[in-house]
């Protein structure tokens, strides 16, 4: 997608061989693009959200273990930086997904040839997301356009960032949205702010000015307000991790727009790339570890002052303790359909097994 009208990627290799990102802890004031360098940069990058959202993090994994081959290609150094990057968020089942299959692919070669593999998977696995995130556009933009065609202006919820900047490129969510706007559809996006770290506010926000969508955004807390008044057709958000049964880990505050979509008559869409199938997990509650981060996302808010420096400031009384859970799981029976690259299918093992007939289901008893 465009910033400035000039194409970019989240994450990128030079011609050089060096690989970007762009550090998405400074939009959406400022564009700051760093080379993550070593393994130990990369595992940084991820735990602390330089980049962030599930497909990416699977993305910058696998280029860290790329890097890591060309500085050290031992066996020693390929388990070892498994587990450090594995280590990095529990939540996104992408990220374990990228580094099993890097490890695969490495394991069985000579160490002399594991860099140059290592990068060519890597360059796969991000082009992968790519095509895949451009097959739920095109699927997803039949049902905004069923919607469209029954009521004219389609009103669409997301929720957290879904979009480009949380995928190699197009978003999961927003692929839809862009695939739509570029079909010539007239839609309205409402974005939740999505609190503690205000994805929705400081990038969902950001990629839709930057493609002229037309959007509001909206605190987390007003959806179901605008859900009780007719206002809104749809809601399409991401995943992190989706259980074979069709239960749906997202950010925090999705399982909310759930209930009130359901509550309300609603449709509610999760926008799903394969890879975030967790086929060895069937219950979604008990099963997928949540990530709790730090209480100071929640005492304190980044923003810029009038100054144009980006600050932080403590919005609690001091000492003020805070629980950071930061996604929540959406049982299967709220969701009325699963957009994947494949297809539309029900949150349901047997809509997920229809679909997908050839990926392993393991552990089904
Ligand atoms: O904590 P984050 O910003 O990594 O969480 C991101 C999300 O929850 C996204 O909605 C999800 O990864 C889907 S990304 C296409």
């Amino acid at each position: 997608m465009k910033i400035d009208g000039i194409p970019y990627r989240s994450i990128w290799r030079e011609a050089s061989g060096e690989v970007r990102i762009i550090d998405q802890r400074w939009l959406p004031h400022e564009l700051r693009i760093v080379p993550l360098r070593d393994r130990a940069e990369f595992a940084s990058a991820i735990k602390d959200m330089w980049v962030r959202g599930a497909p990416l993090i699977g993305a910058t994994a696998a280029y860290g273990m790329a890097v890591q081959m060309a500085a050290d290609p031992t066996d020693d150094s390929l388990a070892q930086t498994w587990a450090l990057l594995h280590a990095t968020r529990p939540t996104a089942i992408n990220l374990r997904w990228a580094l099993d299959d890097m490890r695969s692919h490495l394991t069985p070669l000579p160490a002399a040839l594991r860099a140059a593999a290592a990068f060519r998977r890597a360059d796969a696995i991000a082009e992968e997301d790519v095509a895949i995130n451009r097959r739920i556009g095109e699927h997803g933009l039949e049902i905004i356009r069923k919607i469209s065609a029954r009521k004219g202006r389609v009103n669409i919820l997301t929720h957290c960032n879904a979009g480009w900047p949380a995928t190699v490129d197009w978003g999961t969510a927003t692929s839809p949205i862009y695939h739509a706007v570029e079909a010539g559809i007239d839609l309205h996006v409402f974005v939740d702010e999505t609190r503690p770290r205000n994805q929705g506010a400081q990038l969902t926000a950001w990629e839709l000015k930057g493609h002229g969508v037309s959007h509001e955004l909206i605190v987390d807390n007003a959806g179901g307000h605008l859900m009780q008044h007719g206002e809104v057709d749809m809601v399409i958000v991401g995943t992190d991790r989706t259980t074979a049964n069709g239960d749906v880990c997202n950010k925090i505050g999705t399982y909310l727009k759930a209930l009130a979509a359901r509550a309300n008559g609603v449709p509610f869409y999760v926008a799903l790339p394969s890879p975030t199938i967790d086929w060895t997990v069937r219950d979604g509650l008990s099963e997928i570890p949540i990530e709790e981060r730090s209480a100071r996302e929640v005492t304190h808010v980044q923003g810029r002052d009038d100054q144009g420096h980006i600050v932080t400031v403590q919005i609690a009384p001091d000492g003020t303790r805070a629980r950071n859970p930061a996604f929540d799981v959406t049982p299967g029976h709220l969701i009325t359909g699963l957009i994947t690259e494949r297809g539309i299918c029900a949150a349901t093992l047997a809509g997920l097994a229809a679909m997908f007939p050839d990926r392993s289901i393991t552990r089904l008893g």
